[in-house]
């Protein structure tokens, strides 16, 4: 009897400290935050490059895991995909809406029932969320809009395929496109709504051709909008004569352009997933984030390629 009194003493000491590591490690393990991430499309490649990003990110912290749904380009399934991470209990979420008013809501209705929401690159309406992330569209379509200003003399025939216009960066890259070309005599000779689709730019390219004997440029705001009218111009045989502007400037398709000589510049939209992992974590630690987080941006000229293109100014 007397022999066994150092076990019991041990396992009396012992248990309890085994106990409370074991208490411990599964506090540590629940410790695991998951993300959702209701993204609206993969059908561009700046899109899952996207995805990429924020997916490179999470996996240098264990805390947290990520979620990812995409709504292929579709306003109700993306709804609906928030609401699902909503009764799911995710903690907190990441939403790159297609368009601002149909995603107003649920974002908003996620929001008040304590939800943090980042929203990433389009913006939604009203202020129901914790941080936009996002570069200045406004900014980069003024850019561009001096660029061309300045690259075409002051004058000549410019044809602009839009974003989505109901989406926010199709309206800021075309205003503030207008502003950069204030006081040039450039003339818009022809518009139209692409939707951010290689496609559907073809297609309004094609009717522009045939409509314009001469056009000196084609700015597009997007490299895939921007593409789908240099193959429309050089179905036509006239691609020599028109220089194509775009916007997203991802290494493997807007600077590649560039380098081709498909593209005369691309200008660069940052996906912001990287920041978007950053700011999730501040905010799932208890931390405060402004509500608007501004990425820079570059642009990309055949002359600047080598050197990692050029800071856009203001
Ligand atoms: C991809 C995309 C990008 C563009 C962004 C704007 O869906 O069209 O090409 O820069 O969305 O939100």
């Amino acid at each position: 009897m007397k022999s066994n009194a150092p076990i019991s003493v041990a396992v009396r000491v012992i248990a309890p400290v085994i106990g409370a590591l074991l208490v411990a490690a599964a506090g540590y393990a629940q410790e695991t935050w998951t993300i959702g991430m209701s993204q609206c499309n993969l059908g561009e490649p700046w899109r899952v490059q996207m995805n990429a990003d924020i997916k490179k990110a999470a996996e240098a912290h264990r805390s947290i895991t990520v979620v990812f749904k995409d709504a292929q380009n579709d306003n109700l399934r993306q709804a609906a995909h928030i609401d699902e991470f909503v009764r799911a209990g995710v903690r907190l979420l990441i939403v790159s809406p297609k368009e601002a008013a149909p995603l107003t809501k649920p974002v908003s209705d996620a929001f008040r029932k304590g939800i943090p929401v980042i929203v990433l690159d389009r913006r939604v309406l009203g202020s129901d969320y914790t941080c936009f992330i996002g570069a200045d569209n406004r900014k980069i379509g003024r850019a561009a809009g001096k660029w061309i200003a300045k690259t075409l003399g002051g004058n000549g025939k410019v044809v602009e395929l839009k974003g989505l216009m109901t989406s926010t960066p199709g309206q800021d890259r075309h205003s503030g496109f207008r502003e950069g070309i204030k006081g040039s005599s450039i003339e818009i000779v022809f518009e139209a709504d692409m939707k951010w689709l290689e496609p559907n730019a073809r297609k309004e390219m094609e009717s522009a051709l045939a409509r314009f004997p001469r056009i000196d440029l084609v700015y597009a705001h997007n490299d895939p909008g921007a593409h789908g009218a240099y193959l429309a111009a050089r179905a036509a045989g006239r691609e020599s004569a028109i220089r194509f502007v775009g916007i997203d400037a991802l290494p493997h398709e807007g600077q590649m352009y560039v380098r081709q000589g498909v593209l005369a510049a691309s200008f660069e939209y940052p996906t912001g997933g990287k920041e978007a992992i950053e700011a999730a974590l501040q905010i799932l630690a208890g931390r405060n984030v402004p509500k608007e987080i501004t990425l820079s941006s570059r642009v990309f000229t055949k002359s600047n390629l080598d050197k990692g293109g050029e800071l856009l100014a203001e």
